[in-house]
């Protein structure tokens, strides 16, 4: 099956006072029409800077210096702004983690939904009422009559959430970004946004590249997932694999930091060090400064990435020295 999305080789650097920042660098993955593609790393490690290299909104001093973003086979990297309108919202759609900064506060969220229904879909006014009742039970929204009259601030989070979700559809968008989509929302209200996520991908092929820091998050809902570190990824495949087959020493950092019930009251591990502030290229691996299991060859020289041992059809791969058959340890 052709990718829905494939982002290959994405550089992205932004001019600042302080100095040029590479806040990704060589970020590779694809996306399948329907599937959920969980990105996570910790923060600063590039995942939303990559998210709005592809819908092309960086802001003003970030630059895509190299490699390419294949939406439905069209390279975005290389469309004018006209040409990338239309896609925006009505192709590829977004979410961030606080809806209410998304949502108009002076318009009813009725108002809100028909508006880009008529835009986007051409519907009379009627039509495109009962379109957005329709949307609003879809993201299982109680009382969709009620709700089409109320004003964001008159909604909670776990709502305007699910009313920007029914905003997406209401577009045809084919895929959501969700960027941290429930991190500022209760534990038990996340949980029901991540499972409209699932429903919906099932429901209406929807593909879904879901951004978090949260691995948790990842195994409940993602099909596969990449962990970017300092702007790439470092080891990718289906979640079961990546999360129980674990190779990446980074990855197993991340896995160690999830807090557990057995660990109640103890403090969460976490990586010693910090991310890359991405001012200077770190040579070799990225990862080597922090990394429990370096060796000589990882300061000089950069891991390619390469199937994982045992991985079926090459899906599951990672780039580590310490798995690769090249290097004498
Ligand atoms: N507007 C900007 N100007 C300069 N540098 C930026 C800008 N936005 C992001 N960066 C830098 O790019 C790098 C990647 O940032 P990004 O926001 O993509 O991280 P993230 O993985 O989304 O982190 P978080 O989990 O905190 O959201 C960081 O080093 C960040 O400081
Ligand atoms: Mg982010």
């Amino acid at each position: 099956m052709a990718a829905l999305l494939s982002v290959s080789d994405l550089h992205v650097s932004f001019q600042t006072y302080a100095g040029k920042v590479y806040a990704v660098n060589g970020m590779t993955f694809d996306i399948q029409p329907g599937e959920i593609f969980g990105l996570v790393g910790e923060s600063g490690c590039g995942k939303s800077v990559t998210s709005l290299a592809i819908l092309r909104i960086l802001p003003g001093h970030g630059r895509i210096t190299r490699g390419e973003i294949a939406f439905d086979g069209r390279d975005l990297t290389q469309l004018s702004e006209r040409e990338m309108q239309p896609i925006r919202g009505r192709q590829i759609a977004m979410i961030f983690q606080d809806p209410s900064t998304s949502l108009n506060p002076v318009f009813s969220v009725g108002n809100q939904i028909t508006r880009i229904i008529r835009h986007h879909m051409g519907y009379s006014s009627q039509a495109a009422n009962q379109r957005a009742l329709e949307l609003f039970s879809k993201v299982a929204l109680p009382d969709p009559k009620r709700i089409f009259t109320t004003y964001p601030h008159e909604l909670s989070g776990g709502m305007q959430q699910r009313v920007m979700i029914a905003l997406a559809l209401a577009s045809g968008a084919r895929l959501l970004i969700a960027d941290e989509p429930t991190t500022a929302l209760d534990v038990t209200i996340q949980d029901q946004i991540l499972e409209l996520l699932v429903e919906l991908r099932q429901r209406e092929g929807l593909s879904i590249l879901l951004i978090t820091h949260n691995l948790g998050v990842v195994a409940e809902t993602c099909d596969k997932v990449g962990v970017a570190y300092a702007g790439k990824i470092v080891e990718i495949g289906p979640t079961s694999w990546v999360l129980h087959q674990r190779q990446h020493p980074y990855t197993e950092g991340l896995l160690a930091a999830l807090p557990s019930p057995r660990q109640k009251g103890q403090d969460l591990l976490s990586i010693p060090g910090s991310v890359p502030d991405g001012l200077s290229v770190i040579p070799g691996c990225p990862f080597h400064l922090r990394c429990p299991h370096v060796m000589e060859v990882c300061r000089h020289s950069e891991p390619g990435m390469a199937a994982a041992a045992g991985s079926v059809d090459d899906q599951h791969r990672v780039s580590c020295y310490l798995y690769s058959s090249e290097v004498v340890r």
